[in-house]
């Protein structure tokens, strides 16, 4: 069976116009949208969605800017889809990132990065189930 994660594109990259962009990314390299949303999170939802991360030096400027405005969610679903997002996502920091990378080309910085995509099929069902009911996620 097809694996599936999750992505957020964040409100620096939703903000500028980067939204179609970076969707069309994660379709050329072969993984499909088969769920799809915007909203903006709460500081609930922020600290379900990184409750590894609370506690940590970075975390409450992480949720200021997580919550700043509207994110696009996405599931998305093809043959190794958590290792593959993440490589197209590129280093967390854009200093560090591969050339190609989403990060390469969107993020200004380490905290303001573009976009998330979960880092484990494990962690990719437990994010998908906070951001999609099932009934919102499409065998397509
Ligand atoms: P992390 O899970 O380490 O990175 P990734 O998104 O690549 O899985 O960290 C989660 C987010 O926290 C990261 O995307 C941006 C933010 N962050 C900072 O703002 N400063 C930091 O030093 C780190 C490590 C992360
Ligand atoms: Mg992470």
């Amino acid at each position: 069976m097809a694996e599936k994660t999750l992505i957020l594109i964040k409100p620096d990259a939703v903000k500028v116009g980067n939204t179609g962009k970076i969707l069309s990314i994660y379709e050329a390299s072969g993984l499909k949208i088969v769920a799809l949303r915007m909203l903006v999170m709460t500081r609930e939802l922020a600290a379900k969605h990184y409750e590894e991360h609370i506690g940590k030096t970075f975390y409450s400027r992480l949720v200021d800017f997580m919550t700043s405005g509207p994110l696009a969610a996405a599931v998305l679903e093809g043959e190794t889809a958590v290792a593959k997002a993440r490589a197209v996502n590129g280093a967390t920091d854009p200093l560090q990132a591969e050339a190609g990378t989403i990060r390469k080309l969107f993020a200004e910085d380490k905290t303001h990065n573009a976009v998330h995509a979960s880092d484990s099929v494990k962690n990719a069902e437990r994010e998908i189930s906070i951001f999609f009911s099932e009934a919102e996620i499409f065998d397509i």
